[in-house]
């Protein structure tokens, strides 16, 4: 009633404000200690979501740090709310955004767990204790993650040295959360309960008590060695040789002409491999006409070049297409007969073109016309 009364408008919405973040505050007061044990009988979420939810509380105490209440503060606000900084308002602010990019199960995974992140910020974060809010939400109360190098439903140690499970070449299944069997996933190269043993192709190049080093064979070794190089294999790869003075060495499969008469060969490790040699040429050395050994038939050798050039067989021979109106064209390797614009072949014979191929003929023109218009600009 004095509220109605009240001059000023914004003391009086100041006032209900006031009232309504009371009975909140006695409301959470009462839940809080009411309820010993929240997290019983409610679903534990996988511990990647839990990370999430820790993670976007972080972004949360970071992008409200210097909010405040805008500007216009009334003694009744720092009063009633002593510090923004470990206000429910500010809490609330966080909470909305739990589960931005968060995974679908997350708005359920907050809301059974609202309760807990309120502990939280109330009995642990606002009285300034310095409890990390992972190890309190994630491991400890919703339990569904366990502290590093831990594992399963009660994280249970991982197998090896105990800051460095796996002898560190690999990583225990479950790591972290409250699921796996806690098996060693060894990284490529090694194997063993502990990832302590080298995988075949790889060998041992240190050991003690903690740690084990593997490398991989040389690319010569067929399946183990017992060092580096070409002379730590075991046994040759097929494609190489044994040599007492450097291992195992690479075999020149091309030494003996292992491919066809129109191809080159080029030698690699362990093998080799053909290429076809250039239409100039009818054996060869390598790629390109310069590598011949034999011309193809329309190919000349040039000899201060070297190269295989094809040969202009109109030029050489002018009686190679006799026949009114046929014209002699070269070709790669070739030549042909053809008929001069305006004619057709037919039976060996050019004959003028008839009407029914004349509109064929008119757009030749044209392009040329054009060509020479073209030329003339
Ligand atoms: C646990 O491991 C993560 C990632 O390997 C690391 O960032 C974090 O600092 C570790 N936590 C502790 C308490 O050692
Ligand atoms: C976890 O601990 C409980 C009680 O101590 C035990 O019964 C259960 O077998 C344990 N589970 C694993 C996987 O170690
Ligand atoms: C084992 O070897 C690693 C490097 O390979 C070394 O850092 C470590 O100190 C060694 N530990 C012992 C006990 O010799
Ligand atoms: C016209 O010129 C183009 C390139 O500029 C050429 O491809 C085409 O063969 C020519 N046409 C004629 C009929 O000369």
């Amino acid at each position: 009633m004095i509220i109605w009364g009240s001059k000023s408008f914004k003391a009086e919405c100041g006032f209900i404000i006031a009232y309504l973040l009371r009975v909140w505050k006695i409301f959470l007061f009462l839940r809080l200690t009411l309820s010993s044990s929240i997290v019983e009988g409610k679903t534990k979420p996988n511990c990647n979501v839990c990370k999430d939810i820790v993670s976007n509380f972080h972004k949360g105490l970071a992008s409200t740090a210097k909010s405040n209440f805008g500007g216009g503060n009334t003694k009744w606000e720092e009063k009633s709310l002593k510090s923004y900084a470990i206000s429910e308002v500010r809490l609330v602010e966080i909470m909305e955004h739990l589960c931005d990019e968060g995974a679908k199960e997350c708005h359920s995974v907050v809301e059974e767990h609202e309760e807990l992140v309120e502990r939280y910020w109330f009995k642990e974060f606002a009285q300034k204790r310095d409890t990390d809010f992972y190890k309190y939400f994630c491991i400890e109360n919703m339990k569904a993650c366990c502290p590093n190098n831990t594992y399963g439903p009660n994280c249970s140690q991982c197998p090896g040295d105990v800051d460095r499970p796996c002898n560190g070449q690999g990583y225990c299944q479950g790591e972290g959360t409250r699921e796996g069997d806690g098996k060693c996933n060894c990284n490529s190269g090694y194997r063993g309960d502990i990832c302590e043993e080298c995988r075949d192709g790889f060998f041992e190049e240190s050991k003690n008590d903690t740690h084990t080093v593997c490398k991989v064979c040389h690319i010569a070794c067929k399946n183990t060695c017992w060092e580096g190089g070409p002379k730590g294999c075991d046994e040759c790869k097929d494609g190489w040789l044994v040599d007492e003075e450097q291992g195992c060495i690479d075999v020149n499969e091309c030494l003996t002409d292992p491919c066809e008469e129109n191809q080159f060969c080029t030698n690699t490790q362990g093998s080799y491999t053909c290429f076809s040699c250039d239409d100039a040429c009818v054996s060869c050395t390598g790629a390109g006409p310069d590598k011949c050994q034999e011309c193809s038939s329309g190919y000349t050798v040039n000899q201060d070049t070297n190269i295989c050039q094809d040969t202009n067989e109109c030029e050489e021979d002018s009686s190679l297409c006799q026949g009114e109106h046929l014209l002699c064209r070269n070709k790669p390797g070739s030549y042909d007969c053809q008929c001069e614009s305006g004619y057709q072949l037919q039976d060996g014979v050019c004959i003028k073109d008839g009407p029914e191929t004349e509109s064929v003929n008119n757009d030749e023109i044209n392009t040329e016309i054009n060509n020479e218009t073209r030329e003339e600009l």
